[in-house]
C-alpha cells in the first residue's frame, strides 16, 4: 500500500504501541497541562516526540523525514525540500548565509521581511535596495520592474545574490521568470520569500510558484497558507549554482535541535493534502472569493475589493486571489477600524490592516460561509467622509535613508533609547518596523530623517504597531 504522509504514519504506528516514556518531552504524551480535557491537550501532545527509533531525525534525515521531504520536493517539482520547524525565519537567513560570503554584496527587495534584515547583519552583508512603484489609489507596492533589477546588476558589479519577496504580504507578484535570467546572467543566484505563496503551486489560474521559473533556492511559510501548523514552513532548493551543503550546513546551525513533530507531521500532512485535493478545494474558495469580491465591490459604501485584474490594469505583473484585499479610504475608515468594526461586529479576524487596507487570507481550509459572512460585516459598514482617514499611503514609500554605517556594524555598537523628537540625523541601532507588513521604514545603521520621524508617529497615530518604538523613543547608536 502506498504510504500517504510517511511521517503521520510512523508516528501513529508508535503511538499505537502503548509506549511508556523514559524520554524527552517531560509531558510524556500530555500529562500536567491545564485544562487538558476542554482544550485537547492530550491527544495532540501524544504526536509530540523525539527522535525515537523508527521516527527518523531532521538533522541527518534517512527514514520517515527524508521520505517526507522528497515526497514534498517531487509535489513541488524540485531537486531537495527542507523541513523548517522555525518559520520561513530561519530558512530565508540560512539561504543569504548560504549564497553570500561575509562583506558580498545582495541586492534586496526593500519590502523585504525582517528576517531577511536580520540575515544581512549575521551574514555581514552589503545591500543595495529596490524599491517598488506604489499604487496611488491603494497605497498598496506593486510589482518589482525587472528592469530596474536589471540596471542595478548591471552597475553594481559582483552582487552575489538577488532577494526578492513573491508574492507581497498583499498578494502582488513580480516577473520572477525575468528576474531569475537577469541574475543568473550577471552571476547572481535568486533567493525568493514565497512565506506568502506556498498554494501557488497547485492552481493554475494563480500565478506561477517561483519553484517553476528559475529561482535558486525558495522559502514558503506552508502554515501561512496550506493546512499546516504555525512554523512549519520549507525551503526549495532548485539548479546547481546553490551550494547544498552550504545551505545543510546553515539549516544545522539556525534550527534546533529539538524539532517539533507536530509540526513536521503538519508539513506531510499539508503536502498530502495540497497534491491531492489542492487544485480542486483552491477552484472552489477562489469562487467564493470572487463572489464575495463582486458583492462588496456593489454595496456602495466606499469599500472597495481588488483583484488580479485591477492589478495588472496597473501594471502590476501579477496578483494572488486568494487575498481578500479590501482598501477602506473612500469609506473614511482606516483598516484597523474596518478591523475592529469587523471583528465586533460579526467575529470576522483578518490578516493583516494598515492606515487604509485590510487583509484577509482565503486558504483551502476556507468555507463559503467564512465569506459570506466577511460580506455581512462590510454591508453593515456606513462611510464615514469626516472620519479617521489616514492621510499616509499605505506602505510608506520615501526613498531609503542614508546609510551611516552598513548594518552589520551596528551589531558591535552601544546603542541608548533616545526619544523620537530628537533622532534626527542619529543612526539607528535597531530596524523600526511597522508590524503588518513587518516592512522597515529605517534598517539598523541608516539615519533617520525628519520624512521618516514624521511616518512613525503617523503609524503610531493609527494604532499600528511599531517595532523598534518604545514609550515613544528608539534605539540609536552612540
Ligand atoms: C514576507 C514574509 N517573509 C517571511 C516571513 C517569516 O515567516 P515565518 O513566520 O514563517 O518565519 C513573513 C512573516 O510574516 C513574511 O510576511
Amino acid at each position: 500500500m502506498k504510504v500517504k504522509a510517511p511521517l503521520v504514519e510512523r508516528i501513529k504506528g508508535h503511538i499505537r504501541g502503548n509506549p511508556i516514556s523514559f524520554h524527552v518531552p517531560g509531558h510524556k504524551g500530555g500529562g500536567h497541562f491545564l485544562d487538558t480535557g476542554a482544550m485537547g491537550w492530550d491527544r495532540l501532545l501524544q504526536y509530540d516526540l523525539t527522535e525515537l527509533p523508527g521516527l527518523d531525525n531532521l538533522h541527518c534525515p534517512q527514514g520517515a523525514i527524508e521520505k517526507a521531504q522528497r515526497l514534498a520536493a517531487t509535489a513541488y517539482g524540485v531537486e531537495g525540500t527542507y523541513f523548517l520547524v522555525n518559520g520561513s525565519t530561519a530558512g530565508i537567513i540560512a539561504s543569504l548565509l548560504a549564497a553570500t560570503r561575509p562583506g558580498d554584496t545582495v541586492l534586496v527587495d526593500r519590502d523585504c521581511h525582517l528576517s531577511v534584515y536580520n540575515g544581512l547583519m549575521l551574514g555581514r552583508l552589503k545591500p543595495l535596495y529596490i524599491q517598488r512603484p506604489v499604487d496611488q489609489a491603494t497605497g498598496i507596492p506593486l510589482s518589482i520592474n525587472p528592469r530596474e533589477v536589471e540596471r542595478t546588476l548591471g552597475r553594481d558589479k559582483g552582487v552575489k545574490a538577488v532577494m526578492i519577496t513573491n508574492p507581497t504580504y498583499y498578494g502582488v507578484c513580480s516577473d520572477i521568470k525575468t528576474i531569475a535570467n537577469t541574475a543568473h546572467r550577471n552571476g547572481a543566484l535568486l533567493i525568493v520569500d514565497e512565506a506568502h505563496g506556498a498554494h501557488l503551486k497547485f492552481a493554475d489560474v494563480l500565478p506561477d510558484s517561483a519553484v517553476d521559473l528559475g529561482a535558486d533556492m525558495v522559502i514558503q511559510s506552508a502554515h501561512k497558507t496550506l493546512p499546516a501548523m504555525t512554523q512549519g514552513s520549507w525551503l526549495h532548493i532548485n539548479g546547481g549554482r546553490a551550494n547544498r551543503r552550504r545551505l545543510e550546513r546553515m539549516l544545522g546551525i539556525l534550527q534546533t535541535t529539538s524539532p517539533s513533530y507536530p509540526i513536521m507531521a503538519s508539513l506531510d500532512n499539508a503536502r498530502y493534502i495540497m497534491e491531492n485535493t489542492g487544485a480542486r478545494r483552491l477552484e472552489e474558495v477562489l469562487g467564493f472569493a470572487r463572489d464575495a469580491r463582486l458583492e462588496i465591490n456593489a454595496l456602495d459604501n466606499g469599500l472597495f475589493c481588488p483583484d488580479s485584474e485591477y492589478f495588472r490594469a496597473r501594471g502590476s505583473f501579477h496578483f494572488d486571489d486568494t487575498k481578500m484585499l479590501i482598501n477602506c479610504a473612500q469609506a473614511g475608515l482606516t483598516g484597523s477600524r474596518l478591523d475592529q468594526l469587523l471583528r465586533e461586529r460579526c467575529g470576522v479576524y483578518g490578516e493583516l490592516y494598515d492606515t487604509v487596507n485590510w487583509l484577509g487570507v482565503v486558504t483551502v481550509a476556507s468555507r463559503r460561509q467564512d465569506l459570506e459572512r466577511l460580506v455581512e460585516g462590510c454591508a453593515g459598514i456606513n462611510p464615514d467622509p469626516a472620519g479617521d482617514r489616514a492621510t499616509l499611503p499605505a506602505f510608506c514609500q520615501g526613498p531609503v535613508p542614508d546609510a551611516g554605517m552598513e548594518p552589520w556594524e551596528v551589531l558591535n555598537r552601544s546603542c541608548v533609547s533616545v526619544e523620537l523628537a530628537r533622532v534626527q540625523g542619529r543612526i539607528a541601532g535597531t530596524g523600526v518596523v511597522p508590524y503588518p507588513p513587518g516592512i522597515p521604514l529605517v534598517c539598523p545603521g541608516e539615519r533617520f530623517n525628519s520624512e521618516i520621524i514624521a511616518q512613525i508617529r503617523e503609524y503610531i497615530s493609527h494604532g499600528i504597531t511599531v517595532k523598534g518604538v518604545k514609550d515613544g523613543r528608539v534605539e540609536v547608536v552612540e
